[in-house]
């Protein structure tokens, strides 16, 4: 049986429906105006494309093939202007539905034109990627990059429903998948500390991509994400807290390119560095922050750059300082004084800072 999550936004609540071969588009099949432009990527395509739009004619949707090639680079304005023109020539109306089947790119993107064309029109999200699955496809936030920066244009715009099929996790390259793992254990160390053990316990199984236990964790994190969501949908305050290790997560993806390092990649090395800054700044127990960098090991995520990934403390210094979530000019952090309870909006003096980025982080 597959797991239904809700998201309770009022009128703009949705189901999360995480399974196994789960049926699809329920919610906008409840309605009237069957027809969908399904947006995915080169590489979805090949692998999934024509099975999930048959799967989805089957129930009864009309759909129209969108396909963009793969890679952040698509995650443009001009994109965005290509799948809205193949919109309005297929005939999609505002009662009609995007469909977004990829990962976080696709999300994003797919997300955005269901957010503009016409003015909003419906959005189903069949994420393929476990970092879609666990966030980017819940929570409504949608966008496209700018040479300037990543997600600088965008809008809020939830979902109808999000169908998450277990099965795509199949497919997925090791290192996607372990890439995802890294926004896993985040809402462990955020959130849950039960969970945190959990993952701990079974971090052999994880790797083997036990499906149950795949069910178990991913619905949780669902959980945790639909809680957090419904608390702040606009990042006001409190949703901030997803952002734990984004801070030189992101830093480092913008002065690497993006591409050399994957986002979980990234977002892994920016979970020690804010363990560690908890540890000194915010009374973390060693032996917690030890346990978070133990984790993080155990499941082959990175949590420092090795030689041939050489970062300089001050080249990740001014990219933190134009970060979009700076206030005064000054970095941000989320910070955890244990597992499980996390605190937003952290300064941190600046020796400290590049102390703990020589010490942890090389
Ligand atoms: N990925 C962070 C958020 O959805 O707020």
């Amino acid at each position: 049986m597959p797991t239904t999550v809700q998201v309770n936004l009022g009128d703009r609540s949705y189901p999360i429906h995480i399974g196994m071969d789960i049926p699809l588009a329920k919610s906008v099949l409840d309605r009237q105006g069957n027809r969908a432009l399904v947006v995915t990527d080169a590489n979805v395509e090949q692998l999934h494309g024509e099975a999930l739009r048959r799967k989805l004619k089957d129930s009864g949707l009309d759909c129209v093939k969108a396909v963009v090639p793969a890679g952040e680079n698509s995650k443009s304005l001009e994109t965005a202007q290509r799948l809205y023109q193949q919109a309005a020539l297929n005939g999609i109306e505002r009662s009609h539905v995007v469909v977004a089947l990829g990962g976080g790119m696709i999300g994003d993107l797919a997300g955005y034109v269901a957010a503009t064309y016409q003015r909003g029109i419906r959005l189903l999200q069949i994420p393929t990627t476990l970092l879609a699955m666990v966030d980017s496809s819940v929570g409504g936030k949608t966008g496209v990059n700018l040479e300037q920066g990543k997600n600088l244009v965008g809008a809020f715009h939830q979902p109808v429903e999000v169908d998450v099929d277990l099965r795509l996790l199949q497919t997925l390259p090791q290192r996607e998948y372990v890439s995802g793992l890294a926004e896993v254990i985040k809402y462990g160390i955020i959130w849950d500390a039960e969970f945190f053990a959990l993952l701990e316990q079974h971090a052999d199984a994880i790797l083997t991509r036990d499906p149950a236990l795949l069910e178990r964790i991913v619905a949780r994190c669902c959980e945790i994400k639909a809680e957090v969501v419904a608390m702040d949908e606009r990042e006001i305050g409190p949703r901030a807290i997803l952002n734990f290790g984004h801070t030189l997560g992101h830093a480092m993806e913008k002065i690497d390119g993006y591409g050399r390092w994957l986002h979980g990649e990234a977002v892994s090395i920016g979970m020690r560095f804010s363990a560690c800054l908890s540890a000194r700044v915010k009374g973390l127990p060693n032996s917690d922050a030890d346990r978070i960098v133990n984790l993080l090991e155990r499941v082959g995520l990175p949590v420092v750059f090795g030689n041939e990934r050489e970062l300089a403390w001050d080249s990740v210094w001014k990219v933190m300082q134009t970060d979009k979530k700076t206030f005064r000019r000054r970095p941000r952090f989320v910070l955890v004084e244990k597992l499980g309870a996390a605190l937003t909006g952290c300064d941190v003096p600046d020796e400290l800072l590049a102390e703990s980025w020589h010490v942890c982080c090389k």
